[in-house]
């Protein structure tokens, strides 16, 4: 054999190697998952009430019959190390192992969130050098997802160890998260493994092949529509990356939050389906309004997000500020999501022929939970300013 073509061998079987070694469980998030998270409402205040309030509330308010599930505790709960190692959560979290039975006898999951680095973004301890401690104490606990924050890591490990050298710095950020999941996979339980690196690198090209079952594609999102819609219309191209057991992820909801408008809600919550995106939500699940509970509960768009299929949609068209987002469903079907992004109504017009239908194709309205009729193969209708018309196309 050449000097080339042994080099060649040893490659791909160095590769298949790391692809046996490293993959996504799609077991795991098989649809994108959906839950709550505590971040975008509760931040730094969440304290172990908050959380069984939040499982409570996630049963009574009909969530978890429409499809939530999990309910995660983001940045703060973390406390000290023992003289062994071994993380221990704050005064707020007296008993991390109670809480994670208490939200699991009501037949919901327990999620949590750590950084690869020493310290996470809100400045408690990171995994850094007890990775497989923390691995084995989420599983002893009975921890069902873990949100893994890059922060910390990029200056204390990155820079510091490759000062000069982008390629280096994202070799060991992809190798950090290598880790923390053989780490979760050498516990034995299933644990959804979500990467929050905030879009670097091209996440969406490697982040299964490091155990993603989801990964960050941005910054963080906030609750107005200017962040929103930003975030949401710039994910554009990003559709053959996603499938069942790795997903986009453009940030939890805010729907509820107080900062948007109805149809600015109703437009997140679409677009997000649309998206294959996980639906966590990230408002207070005690206070909610019959909007709110109406936009976070509706079927038919939570039927587009979670269909089995696993493809995400895409842009189809674009024109002026109006834009017509589609998703391939299971049996022939397609989502359609009219937009609106100005401040003033616009008409928008869904040609059939262009999204692959012909004949007489049933037209579901998922907002209205109606049926509509095309008109010589065409449906137009006026969508309010950055509103939304949501539709279901089968043949
Ligand atoms: C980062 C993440 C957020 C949240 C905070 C917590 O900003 O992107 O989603 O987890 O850290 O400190």
């Amino acid at each position: 054999m050449s000097k080339i073509r042994l080099a060649l061998s040893a490659f791909l079987l160095l590769s298949f190697a790391g692809a046996a070694l490293a993959q996504s469980d799609p077991t795991l998030a098989a649809t994108p998952p959906m839950g709550w998270n505590s971040w975008n409402h509760f931040a730094e205040r969440v304290n172990d009430a908050d959380v069984r309030a939040a499982a409570d509330y996630m049963v009574s308010s009909g969530m978890k019959a429409a499809g939530y599930e999990y309910v995660n505790i983001d940045d703060t709960w973390e406390g000290q190390r023992d003289a062994q190692g071994f993380i221990h959560p704050n005064s707020k979290f007296p008993d991390m192992k109670a809480l994670a039975d208490y939200v699991h006898s009501k037949g919901l999951k327990l999620g949590i969130y750590s950084s690869p680095g020493p310290k996470t973004c809100a400045g408690y301890p990171g995994s850094y050098g007890h990775e497989q401690q923390d691995a084995d104490t989420y599983a002893k606990w009975g921890i069902d997802y873990l949100k893994y924050d890059l922060c910390s890591f990029i200056p204390a490990v990155m820079q510091k160890e490759a000062p000069h050298d982008r390629d280096k710095q994202f070799q060991l950020m992809q190798a950090a998260y290598e880790k923390m999941h053989q780490a979760l996979v050498a516990t034995g339980r299933p644990i959804v493994f979500s990467l929050c690196q905030y879009g670097w690198d091209h996440v969406w090209t490697w982040g299964a092949s490091v155990g993603g079952n989801l990964w960050r594609t941005t910054g963080d999102i906030e609750d107005n529509y200017n962040r929103m819609s930003e975030i949401g219309f710039n994910q554009f191209g990003l559709a053959r990356y996603a499938g069942p057991g790795h997903w986009n992820d453009p940030d939890m909801l805010e729907v509820g939050n107080g900062g948007m408008t109805f149809d600015e809600y109703k437009t997140h919550m679409s677009l997000w389906a649309i998206l294959a995106a996980p639906l966590l939500a990230g408002n207070d699940l005690s206070k909610m309004t019959p909007e709110t509970i109406s936009i976070l509960t509706n079927k038919e768009v939570i039927a587009v997000d979670q269909d089995p299929l696993g493809k995400q949609g895409d842009r189809a068209s674009a024109s002026g500020s109006t834009e017509i987002w589609t998703r391939p469903l299971s049996n022939g079907a397609l989502a359609a999501g009219l937009f609106n992004r100005d401040t003033e109504p616009h008409e928008i017009t869904l040609n059939l022929s262009d999204v692959g239908f012909s004949g007489n194709p049933t037209l579901r309205d998922l907002w209205t939970h109606q049926d509509v009729t095309a008109t010589n193969g065409s449906y137009t209708v006026t969508v309010p300013p950055h509103g939304v018309v949501m539709l279901k196309v089968s043949q």
